[in-house]
């Protein structure tokens, strides 16, 4: 049975959540690898529409175990929060397992992720400002707190009290704001940990078992390959991996149990923060695809900057994941558009590029070649099947799997469940 990757190909609201809900209908369990409430996946059905942050998209369907993996952080706040809003909404959210080693969001990582921000002023990141990145930090600096640690309030109490005795300095002598009590925060997550103890589990082994049991797991990002830490426009990234090979470490298996890498890809693309972006497009046709696109951020609200798909781009993301596939989502927002214009390579001085820079630089200077493609013009949201496209929409789908060169094994002609359909 599968083991599929869900990954982001580009700076992340690709249409992850729509695509993982679409693979969950045939899926026994469904996992987050990394990440935490940063991300935002929407998915509609029929008329209902879910904004999932946390849980992974699985848990719509009934016999999904939806897992929260080991390389996630996990604010326990935003997860019962999530967790209440499934269950009034007649989704049963108890079959949701926590990893007990994934690491928890305290309040004063959103604190100095805020402050964090404001003190790089014009060098700012843009972040969820949901306390992601000094989560991970402390991880890294073997400072964090787990979920684990919240069932043995002795252990809890201690490791928040030393957390707080170096975070409230650099709170109070570097960013220059109040010191943050231990009392009232060790009192939360102690309420938290009563709520949640039934979730926590050793999730590396519910996953194993289920890939020796032949089970059809989906392993769902957040994010995307151009947000990663190690292979993104950093410093304009995430503080975790989004990309495929961190599935392994994010949930604890071996590399062997992946049998796919789907990259969810936009037809065009987006960005939501600061960083640089070769093909942003801040003109009327910018617009455009933000308008048509709904380009707004699911967690945020943020207005996403949008411009043309970007060749160089993917091309990378398809090496660095090892793609073997692609899910092609929003192809129905350039109904629009008289002319598709595509990235095929950057000029910069007197270079032309066509592997992604290995100097980020470059991003920031470049001119992009583009090439351009006629249009379609006409409504695409009823099509079910590549033969009924238009042919200039066909055209386009297969220039671009011939130069990606990955299949585009999904088409999404929009955003409901139903606007999808194999090849
Ligand atoms: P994710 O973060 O990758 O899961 O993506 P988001 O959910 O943040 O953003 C994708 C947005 O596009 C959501 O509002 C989806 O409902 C919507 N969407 C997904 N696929 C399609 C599609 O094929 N066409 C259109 N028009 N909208 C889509
Ligand atoms: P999904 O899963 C788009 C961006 C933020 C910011 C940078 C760092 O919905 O695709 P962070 O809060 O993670 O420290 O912010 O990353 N970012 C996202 N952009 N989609 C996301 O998730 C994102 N998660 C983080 O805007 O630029
Ligand atoms: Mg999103």
């Amino acid at each position: 049975m599968p083991a599929t990757v869900v990954v982001g190909t580009q700076w992340g609201d690709e249409g992850k959540g729509k695509i993982t809900d679409i693979l969950s209908e045939d899926a026994d369990v469904v996992m987050r690898y990394q990440g935490g409430n940063n991300a935002g996946h929407t998915i509609i059905v029929d008329d209902e529409k879910f904004a999932l942050t946390l849980i992974p998209s699985g848990v719509l369907y009934p016999q999904v175990t939806p897992v929260i993996g080991n390389g996630c952080v996990v604010d326990p706040a935003a997860l019962i929060t999530e967790m209440d809003m499934l269950s009034s909404r007649g989704i049963d959210p108890t079959r949701v397992r926590v990893s007990a080693n994934a690491h928890l969001v305290m309040p004063y990582h959103r604190k100095l992720d805020m402050v964090m921000e404001r003190f790089l002023g014009k060098q700012q990141i843009g972040t969820t400002k949901r306390g992601i990145g000094p989560a991970y930090t402390d991880k890294f600096a073997r400072q964090g707190i787990r979920t684990q640690d919240l069932f043995d309030p002795k252990i809890f109490r201690s490791k928040v009290e030393i957390a707080l005795k170096e975070k409230n300095k650099l709170l109070t002598k570097v960013y220059n704001q109040l010191p943050m009590d231990p009392e009232p925060i060790i009192e939360e997550y102690l309420g938290y940990a009563e709520r949640l103890h039934d979730y926590i589990a050793d999730t590396s082994l519910l996953v194993w078992e289920a890939i020796r049991d032949g089970k059809n797991v989906v392993f769902e990002g957040g994010q995307g390959t151009l947000l990663d830490v190690d292979h993104g426009t950093y410093p304009f990234v995430t503080s975790s991996n989004p990309t495929a090979g961190a599935a392994c470490a994010g949930a604890g298996i071996g590399p062997g149990a992946i049998t796919d890498v789907l990259g969810v890809t936009k037809a065009y693309i987006s960005r939501v923060g600061a960083g640089p972006f070769p093909t942003e497009l801040e003109n009327e046709i910018g617009d455009r695809m933000i308008e048509i696109g709904g380009e707004f951020g699911t967690v945020t609200g943020r207005r996403r900057r949008c411009g043309w798909l970007d060749l160089v781009a993917l091309r990378y993301s398809a090496r660095v994941n090892g793609l073997t596939k692609i899910a092609l989502t929003k192809i129905d927002v350039l109904s629009d558009f008289d002319t598709i214009k595509v990235a095929v390579a950057y000029d910069s001085l007197d270079q032309r590029y066509t592997n992604f820079p290995r100097q980020h630089r470059v991003l920031y200077n470049c001119t992009p070649v583009y090439e351009e493609l006629p249009g379609w013009n006409q409504d695409i949201t009823g099509v079910r099947s590549f033969a009924a496209l238009p042919r200039e929409a066909r055209d386009y789908i297969e220039y671009i799997e011939d130069r990606a060169g990955v299949p585009i094994s999904i088409v999404s002609v929009g955003p409901e469940r139903a606007a999808t359909f194999e090849r």
